[in-house]
């Protein structure tokens, strides 16, 4: 299974030294991909897979302040996260700038997590496949049929990020039933509140092929027993 780890915008330097000797102490058949923040992937210099949370829209250039698809690639990045539903939010992140960064991830062989999901006002009134039909159809637009099935999809209702909420396993099925009509052969993780003790409700879900992990991230001894009670 793919676990993503999600680590937002926490660790410091110090904090992040400690913190990849103790993830790399663990011993697990899953792949793990590290998404730190920026400056901790130039600390990384780990065995794991490394991801980012963000990349540019655009190459290399006058853009201050943005992190390139080149750059990460040449710090070994191989993984990216994009259209979390926090820059969503407080950056304002569109679809059409989603479906930039995934074009420029995509020209440097670096694979993209892409990141749906609804509010929980657009659950309440019905609209969750709409809403994710048009975050994935945007995000994928103009991208060739060989390499939108290298896209990750990550679904993560945003009222069960951080909330220790989570979705009922139909409404998960349901959910990536809609998705795999669009991309059949994209991987596809659930992110959301996934943790040491819901995993034994979701490992029920035959189609989930891994898991996003935020706050989850961050606690090494409840991440081990995550891990344990995969399979
Ligand atoms: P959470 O975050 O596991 O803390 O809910 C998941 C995410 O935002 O990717």
């Amino acid at each position: 299974m793919i676990i993503a780890l999600n680590n937002k915008s926490n660790l410091e330097k110090i904090e992040f030294e400690s913190y990849i000797k103790g993830l790399e102490s663990i011993s697990t058949e899953e792949t793990i991909i590290l998404c730190p923040t920026y400056l901790n992937i130039g600390a990384a210099n780990s065995s794991l897979k490394i991801g980012s949370q963000n990349v540019s829209i655009n190459e290399n250039g006058a853009y201050t302040g943005e992190i390139s698809a080149t750059q990460l690639k040449s710090y070994n990045v191989q993984y990216a996260i994009v259209g979390h539903s926090e820059r969503r939010e407080y950056q304002r992140e569109t679809n059409e700038e989603i479906n930039l960064k995934i074009k420029q991830l995509l020209k440097n062989d670096i694979t993209p997590i892409l990141c749906i999901g609804e509010s929980l006002k657009e659950r309440e009134s019905n609209q969750v496949k709409e809403v994710l039909k048009e975050e994935l159809s945007i995000a994928i637009k103009d991208i060739k049929e060989e390499d939108k099935k290298k896209i990750i999809v990550a679904y993560e209702p945003i009222w069960s990020i951080g909330t220790g909420i989570i979705p009922t396993n139909e409404q998960i099925e349901e959910v990536f039933a809609e998705i795999k009509k669009i991309v059949p052969e994209s991987k596809i993780l659930y992110g959301g509140s996934a943790n040491e003790e819901n995993i034994d409700q979701l490992k029920q879900i035959g189609a989930i092929d891994g898991y996003l992990l935020g706050g989850l991230s961050l606690k090494l001894e409840k991440l081990k027993i995550f891990l344990q009670k995969l399979h």
